[in-house]
């Protein structure tokens, strides 16, 4: 653990949602004066409805907003109480060119910028074991390590900010996919009278086995579809992936499918259960 600065830098943590009201527990525990702001308003002491309130004299702003034009409009409102002195530090999935947005306006803002994509989910942040993919300023991360390891358990640090959005994304898309496996290999299993548990256990000593089967077989199998990470999220990052495959010359088709079946799912009002609602793609009535 780094040592932390005395006193504690002021925080404010933009999006309160599955993880950035987790997170934000972990830092006002840390002693950290914080702020919080989310689109819909929270029964927290620390809220803070309007959002340049929020993010005015913050020596750190933590992003953990949803998606791109989140990101965007957010970012764009507080730019008036950014500038030398703030680091902004964004920690939702964006894509290339929000990434490279982020970098050049606060840049041209004076303020130090460090892009800090996540892996860990709901039960993750709870436990403060999320793992930051971490790209920026050199320094930067040196700086508010200490920050950043009050909701982690790992930071790997990359060498751009662009690098730990493709890292994320790519790693997302590996997430995506094994779970589309894993419902149509369900699937099978349950048609042939093999059960779930069956499955699993077949699935643990196989070198294809993950925690994330370990976490998803079960749920999948009993129709529990509580969000961890939702699938219009999901969905969303399945779009960023495609466009740096896109950018990069190259066809997705794997991802380009799942993301179909979610966009499916999606129009279907099931956006903000779990990703792994991909399962019901098999069901009958579908
Ligand atoms: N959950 C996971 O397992 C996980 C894992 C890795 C990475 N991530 C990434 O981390 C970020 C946060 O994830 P999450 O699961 O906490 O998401 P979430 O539960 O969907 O929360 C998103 C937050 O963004 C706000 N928001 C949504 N659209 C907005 C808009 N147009 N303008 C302003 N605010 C808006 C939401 O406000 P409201 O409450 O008003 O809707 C909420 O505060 C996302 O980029 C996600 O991809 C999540």
């Amino acid at each position: 653990m780094s040592k932390r600065p005395s006193p504690l830098p002021a925080i404010a943590v933009f999006g309160q949602g599955i993880i950035g009201s987790r997170a934000a527990d972990h830092i006002v525990a840390a002693g950290y004066p914080t702020k919080t702001w989310s689109r819909s308003p929270r029964e927290r002491s620390d809220f803070e409805a309007d959002p340049v309130a929020a993010a005015r004299g913050a020596a750190i702003v933590a992003i953990y907003l949803k998606d791109v034009p989140a990101v965007r409009d957010i970012f764009s409102t507080i730019e008036e109480a950014l500038g030398p002195g703030t680091t902004v530090v964004n920690h939702a999935t964006v894509d290339y060119e929000t990434t490279m947005f982020l970098v050049d306006r606060c840049s041209e803002l004076g303020c130090d910028f460090l892009n800090a994509p996540f892996t860990g989910s709901k039960v993750a942040a709870g436990n403060a074991a999320l793992v930051y993919y971490a790209g920026g300023q050199a320094g930067v991360l040196k700086r508010i390590r200490s920050f950043l390891e009050v909701t982690s358990t790992q930071i790997m640090e990359v060498d751009s900010p662009l690098a730990a959005t493709i890292l994320k994304l790519t790693t997302n898309l590996i997430t995506a996919s094994t779970v589309q496996a894993l419902a149509e290999g369900l699937s099978i299993n349950l048609a042939h009278g093999i059960s779930a548990e069956t499955y699993l256990e077949s699935i643990k000593p196989n070198a294809c086995a993950s925690v994330l089967a370990g976490m998803k077989v079960p749920s999948m199998a009993v129709g529990d579809f509580e969000p961890h990470f939702s699938l219009s999220n999901m969905l969303k990052d399945s779009r960023y992936m495609l466009d740096l495959a896109e950018r990069a010359g190259l066809q997705a088709p794997g991802i380009a499918n799942t993301a179909a079946q979610m966009q499916k799912r999606d129009e279907q009002g099931e956006g903000e259960f779990d990703f792994s609602i991909l399962f019901k793609q098999f069901e009958p009535e579908s």
